[in-house]
């Protein structure tokens, strides 16, 4: 079965990719020789859904496992929530040897994944990512967080999973719209690192929108593969990982100012990528046509293109220049020099983003 191997130093861990395999998480956690004693961390429905096969797979294995849930959405990633699980964690006494398993999507994947961080000052964890945005992005790479009331993603750690294991037979439950989401971040991909997966994504959109496991578990490996060169590379961001976040910058205001709620992580991102792909042919670092068939594949995949017409070009300069990313007040983005290849830390003009931002 496709397994990558995200080699640290000192540590590195496998993400394995495959239909079935979340009903073989015992089995794949005594290969990888984690330990007996397991919290599952999931939401209600997703618990439900999955959570029996995985229990039993845990439990078939010899290990002591509970189902531990919290409220589904973006609103349980907050402290209190994980200081309710690390009390949880304690009725249970989980030891330094126990194992936590996030299975659910990226807020279930990142809450679980802090709490592990922290709880006895970190202890293993699995992610078993649900949905394909987890599968291709949050699940891979150790960032963990919770948000506060000013903003998203302001407390966390980065702490690595041991093991991840993505199944994509739980894909044919998402819906539609959460699959499109999280096709924009492995358009994302194509873009920032592989001009070939860009190609496949135009040519096979009716498998990959049909969510044809076959075709689904190979854009789940690109996009793996890609995340972690690149965490590889620049584990904590100090340099290349910023390629991630292309789209990422006008993405994170869009989102923050539609108050989380009218459009998804990677419906922002599509708008997001759009807007950077303007600013570089505006700025001569990028050929239009490229913009043309970025717009194009996103179309494709019924991704939105356009900034929402309520949002004001000012309000999304002020937003951008809060963001965690920017330095010094000085907005940077990641824009792209061909469909492929990215550069980060670009400055664009402010009467460029302006211009951009208002549909130019
Ligand atoms: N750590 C990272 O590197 C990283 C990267 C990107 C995003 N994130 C975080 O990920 C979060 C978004 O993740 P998401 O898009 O997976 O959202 P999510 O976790 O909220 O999941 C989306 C919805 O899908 C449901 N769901 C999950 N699996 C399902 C399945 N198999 N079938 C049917 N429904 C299912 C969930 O219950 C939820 O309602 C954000 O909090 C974001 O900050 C983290």
């Amino acid at each position: 079965m496709p397994t990558i191997k995200v080699t640290l130093p000192g540590r590195s861990y496998p993400i394995v990719i495959e239909r079935g395999v979340l009903e073989e998480s015992g089995r794949s956690m005594d290969t990888y020789g984690l330990g007996h004693k397991v919290a599952v961390i999931s939401n209600p429905w997703v618990a439900e859904r999955y959570g029996p096969g995985v229990l039993a797979s845990l439990r078939a294995a010899g290990r002591r496992a509970a189902m531990l849930t919290v409220p589904p959405g973006e609103g349980a990633k907050t402290l209190g929530e994980a200081e309710r699980l690390y009390m949880e964690l304690a009725r249970l006494r989980m030891d330094r040897r126990s194992v936590v398993v996030a299975l659910g999507g990226g807020v279930v994947g990142d809450l679980a994944g802090f709490v592990a961080a922290t709880y006895l000052r970190g202890i293993d964890y699995v992610q078993v990512p649900t949905t394909l945005l987890a599968q291709v992005d949050a699940s891979v790479g150790g960032k963990t967080a919770v948000d506060l009331p000013v903003g998203k993603n302001l407390v966390g750690a980065f702490h690595q999973p041991s093991l991840v294991i993505a199944d994509v037979d739980t894909l044919a439950t998402l819906p539609p719209r959460e699959l499109r989401a999280g096709l924009a971040e492995v358009i994302k991909y194509g873009v920032i690192a592989d001009a070939a997966l860009f190609v496949r994504l135009g040519e096979e959109a009716e498998a990959v929108l049909a969510a044809d496991p076959a075709t689904l578990i190979d854009l789940v490996q690109r996009s793996c593969e890609i995340k972690a060169e690149v965490v590889i590379a620049d584990e904590r961001e100090t340099g290349l990982r910023a390629i991630l976040n292309f789209g990422h910058t006008v993405g994170h205001a869009v989102e923050a100012l539609t108050g989380y709620s009218t459009l998804l992580h990677g419906e922002a991102v599509a708008i997001g990528m759009v807007a950077a792909a303007r600013m570089a042919a505006r700025l001569g670092m990028l050929p239009a046509a490229d913009v043309g068939h970025l717009r194009t594949l996103i179309e494709r995949y019924a991704l939105p293109t356009e900034v929402p017409s309520a949002l004001a070009p000012e309000a999304i300069l002020e937003t951008m220049q809060l963001d965690k990313k920017t330095r010094d007040g000085q907005l940077q983005f990641v824009l792209p020099t061909r469909i492929g290849a990215v550069e980060i830390g670009c400055a664009v003009p402010e009467a460029v983003v302006r211009a951009v931002l208002a549909g130019g």
